[in-house]
């Protein structure tokens, strides 16, 4: 008899919501702050862990770019996606979408090209290496202003063939979508898709907002939509996949306890509900918070494998891929077809 956690494990999984620079880890901190000469405010890795202590977004927000300040040259941007790549491998993880913030760098006097191509060559090598496809997403930082997601958005341009979507994320309260309408106008016109981080911290109109004025076909966390029953009834029959981090929710304090988490009745009314890590440095990782679901919510073999499938269903993988994995996944719970 196969345990669900095995199940859990050997389910082959998409992750749709993880920063790369919430995957660096302490110990990298350290070893990148040594190599570029920076001064860190904590003495150690250990110290800098324990202090992985969060009362809302915003606390973790501050240590998170604080954290991404040693990311300097084009090697370390491959590394720290190559790093990514090689933990999930090991996790039944075959598919990634992962967002970066151009923003975090660039305002440091890293050039663009350095962040890109450094990601790019990290994700390519890691490809290679695990057999783990990819789509890349940059994101606006939403605390800061429209003209400078333009401006970032304009530099960015020479590489949008390397990317699926453009993002949004950072401080959601007091930052609405519709503050950055016109330039994810613009990210449209250029042939991208859109993805945003709405109701997380910010109220239930803000998913609304972000599917009406921005297009978004993906809603980032939306976990709040629970509060407006007829749009939780609107993403189901839209099929709006959310992708879910239910760690980093108990962690930015979102709801108390995993167990009050909404996944579950989320995916019971028939939501596209994925379940992802975010800031896997910071939270966990994927198959962490899968295995803490699969506990706190007491879901069963039919709940793993939905959530899996929903996953690649989510992705911005071709159809004819998608189903590969769909059937691949119905196949190792014993679904005929
Ligand atoms: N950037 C990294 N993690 C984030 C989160 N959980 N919400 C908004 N922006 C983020
Ligand atoms: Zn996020």
């Amino acid at each position: 008899m196969r345990s669900l956690e095995g199940l859990a494990g050997a389910l082959p999984k998409a992750e749709l919501h993880v920063h790369l620079e919430g995957t660096l880890e302490p110990e990298m901190v350290f070893f990148l702050a040594k190599k570029h000469g920076v001064k860190l405010r904590f003495p150690t890795a250990t110290a800098l862990r324990q202090a992985y202590r969060f009362q809302d977004l915003q606390s973790f927000l501050d240590l998170y770019e604080e954290g991404a300040g040693v990311l300097r040259e084009k090697e370390d941007f491959h590394h720290l996606a190559l790093a990514y790549m090689d933990r999930i491998a090991r996790e039944g993880v075959w598919h990634v979408e992962p967002f970066f913030d151009p923003q975090i760098h660039t305002a440091r006097g890293v050039g663009i090209g350095d962040v890109v191509e450094g990601v790019l060559s990290g994700l390519r090598e890691g490809e290679k290496k695990h057999g783990i496809s990819w789509r890349l997403i940059p994101s606006f930082l939403r605390h800061l202003t429209e003209a400078d997601a333009m401006r970032t958005f304009q530099e960015l341009l020479p590489y949008r063939k390397h990317f699926a979507a453009v993002g949004l994320d950072s401080s959601e309260k007091g930052n609405p979508p519709g503050k950055f309408e016109r330039v994810f106008a613009q990210v449209r016109e250029a042939g991208l898709k859109v993805v945003a981080h709405a109701g997380e911290e910010g109220p239930a109109t803000y998913i609304r907002e972000a599917i009406e004025k921005l297009k978004a076909v993906r809603i980032d966390h939306g976990v709040r939509c629970v509060e407006d029953p007829d749009l939780v009834k609107e993403l189901a029959q839209k099929q709006i996949p959310l992708t879910v981090c239910p760690l980093s929710n108990i962690k930015l304090c979102v709801f108390k306890k995993l167990s009050e988490h909404p996944l579950k009745e989320l995916l019971h009314a028939g939501v596209n509900v994925t379940v992802n890590s975010d800031d896997p440095a910071f939270f966990g990782g994927l198959l962490e918070t899968w295995l803490a679901c699969l506990k706190e919510l007491s879901l069963g073999e039919t709940d793993l494998a939905q959530l899996a499938k929903n996953s690649f269903a989510g992705s911005f993988l071709s159809d004819e891929e998608k189903m590969k994995w769909i059937q691949k996944i119905d196949r190792l719970v014993g679904v005929s077809a």
